[in-house]
């Protein structure tokens, strides 16, 4: 094989790699499914908070693709602007107010959006679900990993020189039999391709550099995957997006809502429990505007509980659980308990969980594992005085040690080691 079909073939891999990445940046797809699904169906006539959007080029105002454009961008826009047809599926919705997506999602996003509306339906039809964590359970809609892919080509590749060489050494071995020479010696597969490095140096830098990068790239998705949730070192740990932008920062710190009136059983059961819609909609009735996300995200509140702003009405049937990600994840086999903790153990919640009243998005602040339990609990004294959980105990243990006053009763002398009070 020449040195120029070589390169050329490296070439065109190289474009195919950043190519398919491209297509990955603006999967629609994924857009739609994160920006859209809460309200709409892509490829039925089902009727969420907005219409499905089957057969949509066909009724909205011709040429079809700029109007959607100009819509999704900024529908209150063109409703203002007095287009008739706006304004008749505005009224006939009852109203509802779609999101404005002007500052979130530029031209392109908006493009791929509507090349998949129009495109053929998805595999897994994309419902009108509520906001839903299946958001981040399918990152790859439509895509092949390009790690793959590059894998593939790769092989591909090997088997294309492979069979490219032995047709040429077969072609020399019958020209010179034809001209009564020598047959060619055989060179071998990998000599041959170390001579070919070798003169081509620079290009095989570039291409290992290339390589390893995406077998980095490759082994950290897949790190993260498995599930190392904490990075010791810098006290970071799982951080999920959610399916609304709720931010702890703006309720529990710059509003001051106490903790227990979203977690209102951490003080009585061994959950904390996560609030219900319900519980948000007890403002978010009336405050229909977040000063850094505008109308979206509350509109996703209003939408899981299938309440209409406009009107003012709920209808039940459009409402969806809420169906937040999990940020602390303890294994199935461990006991935890809050209201222990918490009320008898008198635990601030920021112990475990950090200052989640500066915190935008809920991120696990401590490691979990068995170690951190067992430290906690050899160096924490169980709080007896004026508890009125421990006065019997407290009384007997004092008569017990009269006299010897440095006697400190950590939580592992209350049985705080013993296996089976976390183990089931
Ligand atoms: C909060 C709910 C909501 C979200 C989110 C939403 N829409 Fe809408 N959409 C509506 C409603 C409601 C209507 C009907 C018109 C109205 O009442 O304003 C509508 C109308 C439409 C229409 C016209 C439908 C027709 O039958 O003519 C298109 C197209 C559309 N939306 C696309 C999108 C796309 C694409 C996205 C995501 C980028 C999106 N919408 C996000 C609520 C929403
Ligand atoms: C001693 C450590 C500790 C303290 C103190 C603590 N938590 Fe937790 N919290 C945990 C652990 C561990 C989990 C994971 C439990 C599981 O997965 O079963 C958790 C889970 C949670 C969850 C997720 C839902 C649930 O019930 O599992 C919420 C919400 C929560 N805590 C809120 C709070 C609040 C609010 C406070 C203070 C009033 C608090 N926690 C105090 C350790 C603690
Ligand atoms: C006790 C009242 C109260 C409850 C309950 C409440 N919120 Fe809020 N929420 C507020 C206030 C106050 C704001 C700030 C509004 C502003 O930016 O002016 C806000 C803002 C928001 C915003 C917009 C933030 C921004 O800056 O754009 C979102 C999103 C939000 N809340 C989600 C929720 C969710 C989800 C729940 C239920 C789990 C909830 N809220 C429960 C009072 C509440
Ligand atoms: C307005 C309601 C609200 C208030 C007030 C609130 N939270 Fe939350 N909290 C939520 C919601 C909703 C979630 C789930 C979404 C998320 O993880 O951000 C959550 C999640 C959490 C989690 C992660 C639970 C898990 O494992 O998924 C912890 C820990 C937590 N809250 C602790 C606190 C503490 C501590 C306070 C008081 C300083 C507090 N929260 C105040 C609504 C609230
Ligand atoms: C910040 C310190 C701290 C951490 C971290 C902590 N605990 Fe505790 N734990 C306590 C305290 C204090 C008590 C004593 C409560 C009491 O007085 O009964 C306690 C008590 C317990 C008990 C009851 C022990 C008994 O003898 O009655 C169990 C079970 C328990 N913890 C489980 C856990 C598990 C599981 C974890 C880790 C996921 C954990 N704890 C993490 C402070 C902690
Ligand atoms: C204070 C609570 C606590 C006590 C006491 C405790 N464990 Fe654990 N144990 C845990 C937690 C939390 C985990 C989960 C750690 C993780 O997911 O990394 C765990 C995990 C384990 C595992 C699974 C291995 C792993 O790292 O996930 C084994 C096995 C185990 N414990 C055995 C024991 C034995 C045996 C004892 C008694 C000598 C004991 N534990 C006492 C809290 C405790």
């Amino acid at each position: 094989m020449s040195h120029l079909s070589l390169k050329s073939l490296v070439a065109a891999f190289l474009m195919l790699v950043f190519f398919t990445s491209g297509i990955r940046a603006q999967d629609g797809a994924k857009l739609f499914k994160q920006n859209c699904a809460v309200c709409h169906t892509s490829h039925t006539d089902a009727h969420g908070t907005g219409p499905g959007l089957k057969g949509v080029f066909d009724r909205v105002p011709k040429p079809a693709d700029a109007w959607i454009h100009k819509w999704i961008l900024n529908n209150e826009k063109v409703i203002k602007s007095g287009d008739p047809y706006a304004n008749k599926i505005y009224n006939d919705n009852a109203k509802a107010a779609m999101t404005v997506f002007e500052g979130q999602l530029d031209d392109k996003a908006v493009d791929a959006i509507i090349a998949f509306i129009k495109g053929p339906p998805p595999a897994a039809p994309i419902l009108a679900k509520g906001p839903s964590s299946d958001v981040a359970a399918t990152e790859n809609v439509g895509g092949i990993d390009p790690l793959y892919l590059t894998l593939g080509i790769l092989v591909i590749l090997a088997i294309l020189i492979g069979a490219l060489r032995s047709v040429r050494t077969s072609l020399q071995n019958t020209a010179n039999r034809s001209e009564g020479k020598e047959e060619n010696p055989e060179i071998g597969f990998w000599n041959e391709v170390k001579g070919w490095m070798g003169t081509n140096r620079r290009l095989v830098g570039v291409f290992s550099l290339i390589l390893v990068f995406m077998g980095m790239k490759g082994c950290w998705d897949a790190c993260f995957d498995i599930g190392v949730y904490y990075t010791w070192e810098t006290k970071n740990g799982y951080k999920p997006e959610q399916p609304i932008k709720f931010s702890h920062k703006i309720h529990a710190g710059d509003n001051e809502i106490a903790c227990q009136y979203c977690h209102n059983t951490v003080e009585k059961s061994r959950h904390a429990g996560i609030p219900s819609v319900n519980v948000c909609m007890n403002c978010h009735k009336a405050i229909t505007e977040g000063a850094t996300t505008g109308k979206t995200e509350i509109a996703k509140i209003h939408s899981a509980a299938g309440f209409n702003p406009l009107t003012g009405k709920y209808d039940e049937s459009k409402s969806n659980p809420l169906k937040w990600i999990k940020v602390y994840n303890l294994p199935d086999h461990v006991y935890f308990n809050h209201s222990q903790h918490v009320v008898v153990g008198k635990q601030e919640c920021a112990t475990c969980h950090g200052d989640l009243k500066s915190m935008t998005l809920a991120e696990q602040k401590n490691p979990l594992t068995m170690k951190w339990c067992i430290d906690c609990h050899r160096q924490t004294e169980v709080a007896m005085e004026g508890n009125p959980y421990y006065e019997r105990l407290h009384k007997a243990l004092k008569e017990k040690y009269k006299g010897q006053y440095d006697v400190k009763f950590t939580v592992d002398k209350i049985g705080g080691l013993e296996c089976a009070k976390c183990h089931y």
